[in-house]
Parts: structure tokens; sequence; C-alpha cells
């Protein structure tokens, strides 16, 4: 599973022009996803796009609003996500929780309705710089992880999360593939003792993947596959790191 996650860059020109390309280039082969989470403001533009295309690529939302913070002016529900093709929604990414103060009660309602509308949620969890040199890395993402208490393990089942350590967000500087297996591990760990069943949550990584790296760090049992920023604008780098996962 790759996903796009494109911040707050593009326009109605770039959404057309990667979608044509990257339908073309990308290689669906062992049932791999690509999502693709646009501005909110050209998503039912892009979803309409990938129709024409019978591309399979899904959509992906970046934010989704609670549906009790109504009324909320700018707000956007799950359930307009689903109405308009999304299957997919980022939820908790750092850069939303610390740009409009995104809190854990806030997070959870979120998860848990979006999964009840039909929308998968990608959570994001990660580290700061400060968290990870005090070894204070798994205490951290155990903390962000305890919101997925409030989830049936059914409703379990349906997350996706997503490792992003703050400090590899647009840095350059990917962790690496050993201490990226580390918290991977941690995370599956932390996620099987919540749950009696047996269940699969994928884990993807984020944070400064690129071509240059992305095949060591997919290579990894414990990774399941890559949230990328920068380098998913560019429809070729972001084509070719998806053949390449
Ligand atoms: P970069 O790939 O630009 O580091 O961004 C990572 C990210 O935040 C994806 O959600």
């Amino acid at each position: 599973m790759i996903v796009a996650n494109w911040k707050m860059h593009g326009s109605r020109q770039a959404v057309s022009s990667w979608i044509s390309k990257v339908s073309e280039n990308l290689d669906f082969k062992d049932s791999k996803l690509c999502i693709f989470c646009p501005p909110s403001c050209y998503l039912e533009y892009a979803g309409k796009l990938l129709n024409e295309e019978n591309s399979q690529i899904k959509l992906g939302s970046q934010i989704v609003n609670e549906s009790e913070a109504k009324p909320l002016t700018g707000g956007i529900t799950a359930a307009m996500l689903k109405d308009i093709g999304a299957d997919y929604v980022l939820i908790g990414h750092s850069e939303q929780r610390s740009f409009i103060r995104d809190g854990d009660t806030g997070i959870a309602k979120k998860i848990k309705e979006s999964i009840d509308d039909g929308v998968i949620p990608i959570f994001c969890v990660g580290e700061d710089l400060a968290k990870k040199n005090n070894n204070e890395t798994e205490s951290f993402i155990s903390s962000q992880l305890e919101v997925l208490q409030i989830l049936s393990e059914s409703q379990l089942s349906s997350v996706i999360v997503a490792y992003e350590p703050i400090w590899a967000i647009g840095t350059g500087l990917n962790a690496d593939r050993q201490y990226i297996e580390k918290i991977h591990g941690f995370i599956k760990q932390y996620l099987k003792d919540l749950c009696s069943i047996d269940i699969y949550v994928p884990v993807l990584y984020g944070g400064s993947v690129k071509l240059e790296n992305c095949e060591e760090i997919i290579s990894s049992d414990e990774v399941d596959g890559l949230l990328i920023g920068g380098a998913s604008l560019d429809p070729e780098i972001f084509s070719n790191i998806f053949n390449l996962s």
C-alpha cells in the first residue's frame, strides 16, 4: 500500500496531469494499493478523473472532522467524504496535531466515526526528536495508540497505522531500516495485545521516503506500505517508487 499525501500542494492542472501519468505508469501486481490524498478542495475533481480513467487508484482525504463538532465552519465529516467517493482518510498527522491542535479525544472520535461511515482511517503516530533522544519513543507511541482502545475488535481490523517520526518528515532524514523495524514491531505487538482475536493491522512508514531509500525500507517484513509526502508530487518519481516497492 503506497499513499501519496500531497499536503498543501497542487492545482487542478497538477491533479489532472498526475492522475493521467500515474495511472499509465503504475504496475498493480500483487494487488498492491495506491491511495491518492490531494488537498480537500480537489478531492471531488480527483475522484471524477479517477472514475473517467477507470483507475485502480483509491481516493483518500487529508482531513476529517467529528460530526458532533457541528456547527463548524469549514468542517468535513466522514459521511461527506464517503459521499464523494473517498475510501481513506489520514487522521492524527503530526502537522494536524501541531497546527490545529488535534488532540487524542477528537482523534479517537474521528477514527471511530470514519470506520462507522465506511472510510478507512490511516492513523498517524510518531515521536519528535527530543523524545527519540530521551529514549521515550515507545512510551510516547503507546500513549498515542491508546485512542484505539475505544474501538471494538472488528472496528480495529479496519484501521491502518502509519508510523511517521516527526524528525523525519520533510527533513530528508529518514529513519533507518533497523529503527523502523523496531518501532513497527512494537506497534504491531501493542495492537496484538489489544485484541483477543488475531487481526492484522497494516503499519506504513512515512518520513522522507524517496526513490533512493524506498526499496530498502519496504523490503522489511515489518513494513506494510509507505506514506509519502514530497516525493509523491512528481508523477514519475511516485510511479517509480510504487513499482519498486
Ligand atoms: P515527506 O515524505 O515529505 O517527509 O512527508 C512525510 C509525510 O508527512 C507524509 O504524510
